[in-house]
């Protein structure tokens, strides 16, 4: 080894001993001629001080030459720091070490931004130069925990008997909503890959296997927009199981988030059972299907109250059989131009106004209150809890008017900072529906997965009414972000074909891409289901951090691209040809 401890490591404990470290130039400092260094590694930093009178004079030229990030081992001995001159911000802050001996390891020209300070870099330069933002203690944080996080998993789920098993890159398409990233074959001209969305398929057959309990910590790769909690490649933890029931992947799963979150932050989860509510009601009472629980208001139902008022918009909306939803927010105030501003967004949002009340204990105040009775107006109150603040109110299709009122649930708590941040609020949305329709696609699409089961009792539905059947899906929400998506599959050949001809699929087209799947659930598949986690995004949330880049150590842009390799790239002429592609655009410039 060319050290002997690292730079994180010594204290008083070590005085006397004769040491060597090896790692990064954090600063120099010339003291009068004494040189002091702060020797930086991941395990921390250690200061070097540079004696003239205890080095030779080559040795101490070489120290003076030292810029910021140059690799160097230095030997010396471990002594006190003169009093008054500790530092008790870093753990070796009582020692230093009196150098003998240095030798540098390796050069660095002058740096694009400074390793230590965090923040105030722009993210393409970030990107651009990731070996130095890695090598800062942030990032070593993130990607540091994000290892634990991964070691807890994989050991709960090896003690719980789940094997992890690999499955192809290279692939068949397994549809999960998004676009395929594609590889073509050099040995099949005209034929391609596809890479995996997700392993769904695989991990499906190896159910059939008799494998019983999997997971594998997968890449999944797809080609969609990009956004903060989007990458074109990211990482799942994901896992299936036969003979099971939603609940037992569920109780496994809160197993399995308990042990991440002890991996990552230190302490298990505040509460080992975690919410559940139902699609419906997620919609009904946040406007999402991925509620942020950390803000308290909920989406009330108050078309009953205004069915005998004599504000005519919303008794004649409630006789049509639309309803009159309500939001509150409590304590807040808010002037008649900001009020105006959400208004505006109301429209632009599709809503065809937004009411709202100003309440302050029993004083209501608010253009449409001289139409509604002050018996009205007080249950109005007692219904959305509020005492002192604003309650808004949508008449329109239920679940638009939650929808939209579920957008400024979340805009108003960002803006007046009702959300706690330190909370970590995770819940089961369950019963989605199976379908929905796609008005791009002019036909019914899967909202999870085409694998995913219909609960028994609707299957009868399937024909008749379609959207009315629900899933046996069920997904992880943690703090408003979507982090795990599951469910129980179907393990029929005769229902999968069925599903695939109520999503419009022709049969042809069906047994062309899946016919190898349909044919493996003829030969005894059990009944099976499972799930994944989002782990980039698991990781970033726990972290309390914005974007899941922050977690992963070469992440792309929003346009996809790899700022450190230039990825995506051209290929060579000889290239194309090999694999029997020409370009129909004109080379990028
Ligand atoms: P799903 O598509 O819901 O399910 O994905 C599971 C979880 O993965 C995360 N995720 C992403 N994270 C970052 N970037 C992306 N582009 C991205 N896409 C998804 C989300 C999501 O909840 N095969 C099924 C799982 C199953 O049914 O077992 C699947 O892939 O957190
Ligand atoms: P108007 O009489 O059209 O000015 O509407 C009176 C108030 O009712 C305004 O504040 C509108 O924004 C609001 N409003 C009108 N239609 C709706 C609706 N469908 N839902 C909620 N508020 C509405």
């Amino acid at each position: 080894m060319l050290r002997t401890v690292t730079c994180g490591e010594l204290a008083l404990n070590n005085l006397g001993k004769e040491v060597i470290l090896a790692g990064w130039v954090a600063s120099r400092r010339d003291h009068g001629g004494i040189i002091f260094v702060d020797l930086r590694d991941r395990y921390g930093v250690t200061q070097v001080v540079f004696n003239p009178e205890s080095l030779s004079p080559d040795c101490f030229q070489q120290v003076s030459s030292l810029h910021s990030e140059d690799v160097i081992q230095a030997k010396g001995k471990v002594v006190h720091r003169p009093s008054g001159t500790e530092n008790s911000r870093i753990a070796t802050g009582e020692i230093e070490i009196a150098a003998s001996e240095i030798a540098i390891l390796n050069r660095c020209p002058s740096l694009p931004f400074e390793i230590i300070e965090e923040g105030s870099v722009s993210e393409s330069v970030r990107l651009s130069y990731r070996y130095l933002d890695l090598r800062r203690p942030g990032m070593q944080r993130n990607l540091i925990l994000r290892h634990k996080a991964a070691v807890a998993a994989r050991n709960f789920l090896s003690e719980q008997g789940f094997v992890e098993i690999e499955t192809p890159l290279l692939t068949r398409s397994t549809p999960e909503g998004a676009r395929d990233f594609l590889v073509p074959s050099r040995l099949e001209l005209g034929k391609f890959y596809a890479l995996p969305q997700s392993p769904q398929l695989s991990k499906q057959i190896l159910m059939v296997a008799g494998f019983d309990r999997y997971f594998q910590l997968a890449r999944c790769l797809r080609d969609e927009d990009l956004r903060a909690d989007r990458q074109p490649e990211h990482t799942q933890i994901d896992l299936e199981a036969s003979f099971v029931e939603p609940e037992d992947i569920q109780a496994l799963v809160e197993e399995l988030v308990n042990r991440v979150q002890q991996a990552v932050l230190d302490k298990p989860l505040d509460r080992k059972l975690f919410p559940r509510i139902t699609y419906q009601e997620a919609i009904a009472a946040y406007g999402s299907d991925k509620p942020d629980l950390r803000i308290d208001s909920k989406i009330e139902d108050v078309t009953d109250l205004f069915a005998g008022s004599s504000f005519e918009i919303f008794r004649k909306a409630a006789a049509e059989g639309k309803r009159v939803r309500s939001l509150a927010v409590s304590q807040i105030e808010l002037s008649n131009t900001q009020l105006k501003v959400y208004q505006e967004k109301a429209l632009e949002l599709g809503a065809k106004g937004l009411a709202w009340i100003k309440v302050n204990g029993a004083e209501f105040t608010s253009p449409i209150a001289k139409f509604i009775s002050p018996e009205i107006l007080s249950c109005l109150a007692e219904q959305n809890h509020i005492k002192q603040g604003v309650i808004f109110f949508v008449a329109d299709e239920p679940v638009k008017a939650s929808v939209i009122l579920g957008i400024f649930r979340l805009q108003l708590a960002k803006e007046f900072n009702l959300i706690s941040e330190k909370s970590l609020n995770f819940l089961w949305v369950t019963d989605f529906p199976l379908l929905k329709y796609s008005e791009e696609e002019k036909r019914l699409v899967s909202v999870h997965h085409p694998f995913t089961a219909p609960r028994p009792e609707d299957i009868s539905f399937l024909d008749s009414e379609p959207l009315k059947v629900r899933g046996l899906a069920y997904d992880l929400v943690l703090n408003g972000t979507e982090i795990g998506g599951g469910s129980i599959r179907i393990h029929s050949s005769e229902l999968q074909k069925k599903v695939f001809s109520v999503l419009g699929i022709p049969e042809q087209d069906f047994q062309e891409q899946f016919g190898f799947f349909l044919k493996a659930l003829e030969y005894g598949a059990p009944p099976h289901g499972g799930l994944a986690i989002g782990f980039d995004r698991l990781i970033a949330t726990l972290l309390g951090l914005e974007s899941i880049r922050e977690v992963i150590a070469f992440p792309k842009t929003q346009k996809g691209a790899c700022l450190l390799t230039n990825a995506p790239a051209e290929i060579a002429d000889k290239q194309l040809k090999e694999l029997g592609l020409r370009l129909a655009i004109p080379k990028p410039t």
